[in-house]
């Protein structure tokens, strides 16, 4: 066995693990959660991203094929860091953990999540794929 063989079965070994999403179970949310998300929304997403999540002048849509086939398949992890992180475009780092994840809720099922947990918890989100565009 040469040295350059034990090094590629270590990566090869560990690349299932890295998470695509493709294994996951596909992400619920429960009505009430996502509910909380609209006055947040309301207040900070709109302006940008439109009353129903359609999109605006300032800011792109956040439902249907055109922006749910980037993110369908993915951890659900991914959409909440990719706000809590850098939205609002004009002021991120202001959204609390809840918010961000009564958001993710929103957007969710807005794209088609079926009902799930009452209770979902931003640390399930590793856990859990986006669904397939509904
Ligand atoms: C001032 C306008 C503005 C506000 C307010 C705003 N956004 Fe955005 N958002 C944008 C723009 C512009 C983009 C595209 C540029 C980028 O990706 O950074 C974007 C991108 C996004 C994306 C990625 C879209 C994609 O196609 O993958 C998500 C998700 C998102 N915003 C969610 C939110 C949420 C949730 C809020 C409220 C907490 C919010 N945004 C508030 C302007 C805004």
């Amino acid at each position: 066995m040469n040295r350059l063989f034990l090094p590629v079965m270590a990566m090869a070994m560990f690349i299932p693990a890295i998470a695509t999403g493709a294994d996951l179970p596909l992400a619920g949310f429960a009505q009430d959660q996502a509910a909380q998300a609209q006055p947040v929304y309301a207040e900070k997403c709109a302006l940008c991203h439109g009353d129903a999540l359609q999109g605006g002048d300032h800011g792109p849509a956040l439902k249907g094929a055109g922006f749910w086939t980037a993110w369908q398949g993915q951890p659900a992890r991914k959409l909440y860091s990719r706000i809590i992180s850098t939205m609002p475009y004009n002021d991120p780092g202001t959204l609390t953990p809840d918010e961000t994840l009564a958001i993710t809720a929103l957007i969710a099922r807005t794209n088609g999540a079926a009902d799930g947990p009452s209770h979902a918890a931003a640390s399930e989100l590793d856990a859990i794929a986006l669904p397939p565009v509904r």
